[in-house]
């Protein structure tokens, strides 16, 4: 398994407690950015990332901003990826289970570290249920194709 990172400023310091605890696991990643406090544009490195997802360079990304908010909308413009931003275990279980979420935002000024160690950790050991859930996500891939799902 081989995941994602990114960050601009605002959680500079989260990814790099994110990288250091897969380290730790033996998970491999690739750091997209950013590598300092300098502020920069959070589309950028939550794109950057996103797209590694998306093109099937890696299974999963961990894409943070202050607020998990801001890379999430990134994120969840390109094609392919399913972005959630999660606050606690419980949201990472869930939206691993129902929604097939391929991209984990949190934000730095929300979750503390050792919240967001456990948010990753329970975010990667997750499996999608498929079933009902797979016709529903199959509806989310839909709208993003430009289908109109209303009378679906
Ligand atoms: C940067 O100041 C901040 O706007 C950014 O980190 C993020 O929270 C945006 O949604």
């Amino acid at each position: 398994m081989k995941i994602s990172l990114g960050a601009d400023h605002g959680a500079y310091e989260l990814k790099e407690a994110v990288a250091k605890h897969l380290k730790e696991k033996g998970v491999e990643y690739e750091d997209y950015g950013c590598f300092s406090k300098e502020s920069v544009d959070y589309p950028k490195y939550a794109y950057k990332a996103a797209k590694a997802v998306a093109e099937g360079e890696c299974e999963f990304g961990i894409i943070c901003c202050t607020t998990g908010l801001g890379v999430s909308m990134a994120a969840n413009k390109v094609k392919g990826v399913r972005a959630a931003v999660c606050t606690d275990e419980h949201l990472a279980e869930m939206t691993r289970r129902h929604n097939n979420a391929n991209v984990l935002c949190m934000g730095q000024s929300v979750v503390t570290v050792d919240e967001a160690l456990g948010i990753v950790d329970v975010f990667l050991s997750t499996e999608f249920e498929g079933g009902r859930h797979l016709r529903r996500v199959n509806l989310l891939t839909d709208i993003e194709n430009g289908i109109d799902i209303s009378q679906k």
